[in-house]
């Protein structure tokens, strides 16, 4: 922990134009200095720094904040070791808050292990150039495989000997201790009478019966790094051609290697995936390796495990657009329908790639150059729609039912996308593939929405109530509950959105004005309508900066201006600045996938329909608190009088909630 006053120093003495100009090179530009972005490529500068109000921003890659944001993006720091940087660089110097001794113990256990692993991975590259049994197995078979020396170099790729003990007997003699050898998996430790019971160790006799044996040998070695690059654990790849043993051995779970958080090649892909603006997902640690060779770096594995949330969150520190591409066999194909659910729930832009026949990655960037490479991916590249109409109707001419249950499966992935404007577009383009009319898939889609809801609802209900949860920790249950249900989170953010975007756009209502045509109509702009909507029923802001955002708005526009993104983007408040950087370059506008046709810039010609989606999902889920509540206070037993009024108020705010339920239907539908 880094003592406050301290960090108070290096917010003041870290002046951000200084900061940024080890890295950028930067011109003056009136008050300003300009320059090109180091988090997108480009050769036009868009990237900004305000030495007066201590901050930097890209309008090319939306990218923006202060000083110590800058260095925690560019160098992929955390908050703390951002600050320790900079500190370093203006000789500040801090007092850091001792650790417990736990704390220690922790940090010298991963330490260890993280020491240990590095030991590991150079004895294995030593063993493939300096060895015969490396050099003629292990080096002959990545040469064989086509790997340059410069990549097997760059992924450290080694041979584990073949014997059983060839590397805890090294790392024994060279001073590691046997209890990082076996924490760090490398070596598996076993009882002396039945090897094969390997996991059921009887404390008792441990020490006088426990044998100790390499967990990697006779394979070739694919270490495995964390984000700054230390080896964390490693694949071990057969060479022997009989099914007898599994073609890939991996390292178990360890304190250092959590399998559902590591993404194999992102340390060496990051920089490519923010350039390219997009992650190329494969299945293989052959296939990450192959695309480097071949000029394409933008590439990552997720290797041994299926597809995991937490990888996925990995990526999107860095992109929200994905091409995943996996092996055209029944296993492959599964993996990837799952992936692209999993993608999709958690808000990524999916496409698939499927290469020709018979090739995967690995064969086919070693027959085409690295242009060629680059444009097949972008150009065959297929929305999840296609992939997904191609994969469950193939083969079936035209069989009715398969296709309906294609329709099914297609509309339930749809389903999953928490945007309500990407999933009209792939509604959208579902009607169009499938040639089904859209408001059937709608009524689907949205039938499928609330039964998720209410199954994710009531389960979470249910967790938060259960008596031994009670019994537990009201507050933390609270809290949680809070977090799960009782958010408007995304819907108050949705709102400020469309009011930064599109505040003073023109939107027709339904009123007393005719038009050319004889329609009537009456026209506002969107920030009218919203804060007249909003207002009306008396709805506030949870969220403090959307709250103090919007009363800007209110504000202004009873001075009859309405503030448009400029204003906010320089407001003083830095993170309502930072939030407007985040909003304003959100997909539906600045999305590079627009221009190969997917989403049209669409969200403008729908912007009623936007409008009122959000407004009515804000006062729903208003609505839903409150009943909520009511529940909560039902489950106490309350005295008969007041369990009365308690239904009666419940029963009134489920009915408002149907009516909009069937509002918010209405507008999707329309
Ligand atoms: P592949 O069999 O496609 O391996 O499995 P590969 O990396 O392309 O290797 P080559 O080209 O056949 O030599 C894809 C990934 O699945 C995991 C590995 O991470 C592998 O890279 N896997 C596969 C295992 O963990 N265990 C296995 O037995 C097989
Ligand atoms: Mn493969």
């Amino acid at each position: 922990m880094i003592h406050k006053e301290d960090i108070d120093k290096i917010f003041e003495t870290a002046r951000v134009e200084d900061v940024v100009a080890d890295y950028v090179s930067l011109k003056k530009r009136g008050a300003n200095l300009i320059g090109c972005c180091p988090f997108h490529n480009e050769k036009t500068p868009s990237f900004y720094v305000s030495p007066a109000k201590g901050i930097y921003k890209c309008f090319g890659c939306g990218k923006g904040g202060h000083a110590i944001n800058f260095i925690m993006e560019h160098d992929r720091l955390t908050y703390p070791e951002a600050l320790r940087y900079l500190a370093k660089k203006y000789h500040i110097e801090i007092t850091e808050e001792e650790q417990t001794a736990e704390q220690v113990q922790f940090q010298n256990d991963r330490e260890s292990l993280l020491v240990v692993s590095s030991f590991a991975q150079k004895h294995f590259s030593e063993n493939l150039y300096n060895t015969d049994e490396g050099k003629s197995i292990g080096l002959g078979y990545f040469r064989e495989r086509g790997l340059r020396e410069d990549i097997i170099e760059k992924f450290h790729l080694g041979y584990s000997l073949n014997q059983r003990n060839a590397f805890t007997d090294i790392a024994l003699a060279t001073g590691y201790k046997m209890e990082y050898l076996v924490k760090s998996g490398l070596t598996i430790e076993y009882k002396n009478e039945s090897e094969r019971d390997i996991d059921d160790v009887d404390e008792e006799k441990k020490t006088s019966q426990l044998k100790h044996v390499d967990r990697f040998f006779g394979r070739v070695m694919f270490p495995i790094q964390n984000q700054s690059g230390r080896v964390i654990a490693f694949g071990g790849r057969t060479l022997r051609t009989d099914k007898k043993t599994s073609k890939y051995v991996n390292s178990p779970e360890t304190e250092i290697y959590h399998k559902s958080d590591v993404l194999y090649g992102l340390y060496h892909s990051k920089v490519a995936i923010q350039k390219e603006k997009f992650c190329f997902l494969v299945e293989g640690y052959m296939d990450v390796i192959a695309m480097h060779q071949a000029g394409v770096e933008n590439v990552v594995a997720s290797s041994g495990t299926a597809l995991t949330a937490g990888q996925i969150k990995l990526v999107q520190r860095f992109t929200n657009d994905i091409i995943i591409s996996y092996d055209g066999d029944q296993a492959g194909i599964n993996a990837a329908l799952k992936g692209i659910d999993l993608l999709l729930e958690e808000g990524m832009n999916v496409k698939v790639l499927l290469f020709p026949d018979g090739e995967d990655p690995d064969s086919y960037s070693k027959k085409v150059g690295t242009q060629e490479l680059k444009d097949f991916i972008v150009n065959n590249a297929q929305n999840f729609i296609d992939y997904q109409a191609h994969i469950l109707t193939k083969g079936t001419k035209n069989d009715p039912l398969k296709k309906a249950e294609a329709i099914k499966k297609i509309v339930s992935s749809i389903a999953l996308i928490p945007d309500a404007i990407y999933r009209s577009v792939y509604v959208k383009e579902c009607s169009r593939i499938m040639e089904v009319e859209e408001a059937i898939l709608l009524s689907e889609l949205n039938k499928i929405r609330s039964k998720n809801f209410n199954e994710k609802g009531t389960k979470n209900i249910a967790q938060s109530f259960s008596p031994d949860n009670l019994n537990i920790n009201e507050e933390l249950i609270q809290d949680e509950k809070k977090a799960s249900i009782e958010s408007t989170e995304h819907q108050e953010r949705d709102i400020i959105r469309l009011l930064m975007n599109y505040g003073n756009k023109k939107v027709a209502i339904g009123g007393e004005d005719i038009d050319a045509e004889g329609n009537s109509i009456l026209v506002h702009t969107l920030a009218e309508v919203v804060i007249h909507e909003l207002q009306n029923d008396n709805i506030t802001f949870d969220n403090k900066i959307y709250a103090l955002i919007f009363n800007e708005f209110v504000v202004k526009i009873e001075a009859d201006t309405i503030p448009e993104f400029n204003y906010f983007l320089n407001h003083e408040n830095l993170d309502i600045c930072s939030l407007t950087v985040d909003l304003i370059s959100s997909p539906y506008l600045l999305s590079n996938w627009e221009k190969q046709g997917i989403y049209p810039t669409m969200e403008e010609t729908i912007l009623k329909k936007s409008l009122y989606n959000a407004v009515y999902a804000l006062k729903s889920r208003k609505l839903e608190i409150m009943i909520y509540d009511i529940q909560r206070q039902l489950k106490e037993n309350p005295p008969e009088e007041k369990m009365i009024l308690l239904m009666q108020t419940q029963h009134q705010l489920l009915e408002a909630k149907k009516t909009f339920n069937s509002l918010l239907g209405r507008i999707v539908v329309k």
